[in-house]
């Protein structure tokens, strides 16, 4: 088949609407208008129940016991924010303390930050160089005041997989809520939120082939009972916990993404594994000087994250971004030009954290796309250190840390 330009591959960022999706929401935008809490009527009766079955495929595909777990919200951000600030302000008589990571998504992170300015204490527990949370930090940082664990459950730029059933049983054995952002790992690893022991779980459907603007927050209503201050007053929608008039569309085409993962996850999981092993094996055994970043195993299937020694990683990206999409760090950060601090985070130097580059495959890649995309990135790095004076240096044997730079 022909190459068609250019070539999306940066699917952590978001992802294609798959076409049984888009099929799936356009009579609600339609003909099935009715609004959901709209007791009354057909119309609400209609809407009503495309919801409630969106409900349970999400339910299905986390293993949640009852679809009412479920709290529909605007995506992965307000999950989080809900989640944390949620706990934060219904447990604070409880404690004030909480235990998270230094790689979390922004989300995350800025929402801990702002309740540090509102006198709660956070432990931002360090991550190996594998990008792996060690569970016994993670016990060390435990106090008597701590009321929630936040840990994502796979990073969105290194893909590593953190050990979330370790977490919850350590969460359970202390009796602390736990919090997990999946949205990068719904839909594309095996997760059960009863086996894992988690009590509340973040996702969001643009990440899972369904469309933006849409997400959920697992709730667990069951040993225990998760309870969480609503950030939203109004309506009393959603339990209480998320006021405001629920997007049917978006909601049927979450639940329709969610079904599709559930049917298609293990095939298509083995499928990109294939194909981004392909692509890491061309890069690598082409490029020398060119990092893995991440957990060589425990990584998201469709992940794969490479420091470029001696090149930055903009002007890869420049030189690669015309006929393909490709992304240095996380979509949030890449309007800024500090370097990856969730690479940074793993030990990695500041030149490798500037150099890295994310690859991340979906649904729709083919081999021929990852074979081209290979080719191309081998021939952008060679260009780009044959303009180095640093590389030229550095392949002489000079140790670049000896040289005494000085301004003219
Ligand atoms: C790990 C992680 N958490 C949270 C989010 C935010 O989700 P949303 O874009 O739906 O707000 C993202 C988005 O890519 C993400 O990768």
């Amino acid at each position: 088949m022909a190459l068609k330009f250019p070539i999306f591959m940066d699917s952590q960022s978001t992802t294609p609407v798959d076409p049984r999706v888009v099929e799936a929401m356009i009579p609600y935008f339609t003909e099935k208008f009715g609004h959901p809490a709209s007791r009354n009527h057909p119309f609400g009766w209609e809407a009503e129940g495309a919801v409630d079955k969106a409900r349970e495929q999400l339910a299905a595909l986390i293993g949640a016991r009852d679809p009412k777990e479920l709290v529909f919200t605007s995506g992965g951000t307000e999950s989080i924010n809900l989640a944390i600030k949620g706990v934060a302000e219904m447990y604070r008589e409880k404690g004030t303390h909480i235990v998270t990571t230094v790689i979390e998504q922004r989300a995350g992170l800025d929402v801990c930050k702002r309740l540090e300015r509102q006198g709660y204490t956070v432990t931002y527990v360090p991550v190996q160089a594998d990008g792996l949370v060690d569970v016994e930090e993670i016990r060390k940082a435990i106090t008597d005041k701590t009321i929630l664990i936040s840990v994502m459950f796979a990073n969105n730029e290194v893909g590593t997989i953190q050990d979330i059933a370790a977490i919850g049983t350590l969460a359970k054995e202390k009796g602390i809520i736990f919090h997990t952002d999946a949205t990068q790992a719904v839909g594309k690893v095996p997760l059960n939120v009863e086996a894992m022991g988690i009590d509340l779980l973040s996702c969001t459907a643009h990440l899972i082939y369904g469309p933006k603007g849409v997400g959920a927050l697992y709730v667990r209503r069951k040993a225990p009972r998760v309870r969480i201050a609503p950030m939203m007053d109004g309506g009393g929608h959603e339990r209480g916990m998320r006021s405001g008039t629920l997007p049917v569309p978006l909601i049927v085409g979450f639940g329709k993404a969610a079904e599709i993962c559930r049917a298609e996850m293990e095939q298509e999981g083995a499928r990109l594994k294939t194909l981004r092993d392909r692509l890491q094996d061309t890069i690598l055994s082409n490029v020398d000087e060119a990092f893995l970043n991440g957990h060589p195993e425990r990584r998201l299937p469709h992940n794969l994250n490479i420091s470029f020694a001696y090149v930055e990683g903009e002007s890869v990206l420049m030189g690669l971004n015309k006929e393909s999409a490709l992304s240095s760090g996380s979509a949030c950060t890449s309007a800024t030009l500090e370097p990856s601090y969730v690479i940074s985070a793993l030990g990695a130097s500041a030149e490798l954290a500037h150099s890295s580059i994310r690859f991340s495959l979906h649904r729709f890649t083919t081999q021929e796309e990852v074979d081209y995309v290979a080719a191309k990135t081998i021939e952008v790095i060679k260009r780009l250190r044959d303009m180095s004076p640093l590389y030229e240096l550095a392949k002489e044997g000079v140790d670049l840390k000896s040289i005494q730079w000085k301004a003219e």
